[in-house]
């Protein structure tokens, strides 16, 4: 990675953390990925403004991390109300939509960004785009029991797909912390987000795909200079408070 982009995330982890310490959270929802771990680096620096602060993780890798840092890490699964969730992206748009998954933990991730009141994204400059999709496929999360069928629906629609494959460590498929298989879905010309993620989500045994709508409050970008702060109308977005 280039260093201007290294310095263009640190910046925006940095004003990132300034505003989840205004937020004064009592629970917190921290992603997974490179920029994540370069957010829990500034905070680890910055530990005595979050005394009172417990954590969920959306991966084990996460959660490894903090917890050998020695913070506060707590069970998602008996967690019911996040206060704020910090999380990286693949690729944000003009409306704050993203792809995420880049790391296979899309799923874990929808549910902490859903079931939190504020999300905060942090993502460099090279992650803003026009139209989802520019430069990275959807990720699909299936359960292995489905991929057959999963596959085979998916070609009939006419998508450009390939399943998600480890380079090193292991021979084979990609599994996420929850175990499932990730298909990568080269978005087609026709698509648009809202559709595609509801055409997607219909079929039996796909568990989640890394299409983000209407799951972000502000998105930090960082530039090698400065860090622009992008906001969603409040009006458009779910909030775990109105349940
Ligand atoms: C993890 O599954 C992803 O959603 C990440 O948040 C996303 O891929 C961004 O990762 P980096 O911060 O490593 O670019």
């Amino acid at each position: 990675m280039a260093s201007e982009v290294i310095v263009a995330r640190k910046r925006a982890c940095e004003e990132a953390l300034k505003r989840v310490v205004e937020l004064k959270p009592r629970i917190m929802g921290i992603g997974t990925g490179s920029t994540v771990e370069l957010f829990v680096e500034v905070l680890s620096k910055r530990r005595e403004n979050l005394r009172e602060t417990a954590y969920v993780c959306s991966s084990l890798h996460t959660c490894h991390i903090l917890s050998e840092k020695g913070f506060t890490v707590l069970h998602l699964g008996s967690t019911t109300s996040i206060d704020v969730y910090v999380d990286g992206a693949d690729e944000v748009d003009s409306e704050l939509n993203m792809i995420k998954g880049g790391g296979a933990a899309a799923t874990l991730e929808k549910i902490l960004a859903y079931g939190s009141k504020y999300r905060i994204y942090v993502i460099d400059y090279t992650k803003l785009v026009k139209k989802l999709g520019e430069k990275h496929a959807i990720p699909v999360e299936v359960l292995p029991e489905a991929l057959g069928i999963v596959l085979t629906r998916l070609r009939m629609l006419g998508l450009n797909i390939s399943i998600r494959t480890l380079t090193s460590g292991k021979y084979g498929f990609v599994m996420s912390d929850t175990r499932g298989v990730i298909i990568d879905v080269k978005p087609p010309n026709w698509w648009s987000p809202r559709d595609l993620e509801k055409v997607i989500r219909s079929i039996p045994g796909v568990v989640e795909t890394g299409l983000f709508i209407d799951l972000a409050d502000e998105v930090f970008v960082g530039y090698p200079d400065r860090v622009e702060v992008l906001r969603k109308p409040r009006k458009n977005n779910f909030r775990a408070e109105e349940f």
